[in-house]
């Protein structure tokens, strides 16, 4: 990938960078977790219905990424952010801390934090915490009484910072998008922006990595098919 010293680069990553780190990918178990469907472990409904099962579901994610660590993919992109500075954003839907890990610290985490946790409370002043506690005798509460609960963003919830994250799109003349399957939405959309740029004349490029077609293929200017740690140290080295 050919960057010029004016280019601004945004990077969206998926479950597929931190697969060879280890970590399977959601909708590699087939959305199945002990046979709960994910988004029965992960929304406020199954929350409000089964708590136990969801920090059970939380606890053994928080023991599995205690024990990987990052790979070349993770830590290409920290060089590059090293390069390019504040011209560079990287924006992950992944909870695993496998990018901090590696150096990158212009990140957003839009889908939230596995090593967080926060008061269920909505109204509750206490902010989301550190955490990484995974052997619960008992459910965990907050001061207040409520329930705390993993500081993720959960099926049907809003994800975080979406303005600040749509505004840096807007900015940005390269979009990567890395190991996503491109069916969750708002992330799978951001890189309509760039086509709808393109369209109106800009001079903007948009390129996805990953071991298959994702389902808004159509979406971006280059697809290369591969693994992510094989890919993008060589993409961007
Ligand atoms: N290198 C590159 N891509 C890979 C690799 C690899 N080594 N291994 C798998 N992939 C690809 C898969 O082919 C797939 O297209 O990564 C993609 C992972 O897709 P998903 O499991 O759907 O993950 P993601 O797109 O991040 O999911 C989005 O959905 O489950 C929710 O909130 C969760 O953040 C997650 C969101």
């Amino acid at each position: 990938m050919q960057l010029t010293a004016t280019d601004d680069v945004f990077v969206l990553t998926g479950a597929g960078i931190s697969a060879e780190s280890g970590i399977a990918t959601f909708r590699d178990a087939n959305g199945l977790w002990e046979n709960h469907k994910v988004e029965d472990v992960a929304s406020p409904e199954g929350f409000a219905r089964d708590p136990a099962t969801v920090w059970r579901f939380y606890a053994q994610r928080r023991a599995q990424a205690l024990t990987v660590a990052p790979n070349p993919a993770h830590r290409a992109l920290a060089a590059l952010e090293a390069r390019l500075g504040d011209r560079f954003l990287l924006c992950t839907q992944n909870v695993d801390g496998l990018h901090e890990a590696a150096g990158s610290t212009r990140l957003v985490h839009i889908h939230g934090e596995l090593m967080k946790t926060r008061c269920s409370d909505p109204g509750c002043e206490r902010p989301p915490f550190v955490d990484t506690r995974h052997d619960f005798a008992e459910l965990p509460r907050c001061a207040c009484g409520a329930l705390q609960r993993p500081h993720i963003v959960w099926f049907g919830e809003v994800p975080f910072e979406m303005h600040a994250i749509k505004r840096r799109v807007q900015r940005a003349t390269v979009f990567v998008c890395v190991g996503s399957s491109g069916v969750v939405y708002p992330a799978a959309g951001l890189v309509a922006e760039m086509t709808y740029r393109k369209s109106m004349g800009e001079r903007v490029r948009s390129i996805y990595v990953g071991l298959e077609r994702p389902a808004n293929a159509r979406e971006f200017d280059e697809v290369v098919l591969g693994k992510a740690g094989l890919v993008l140290p060589a993409l961007v080295g």
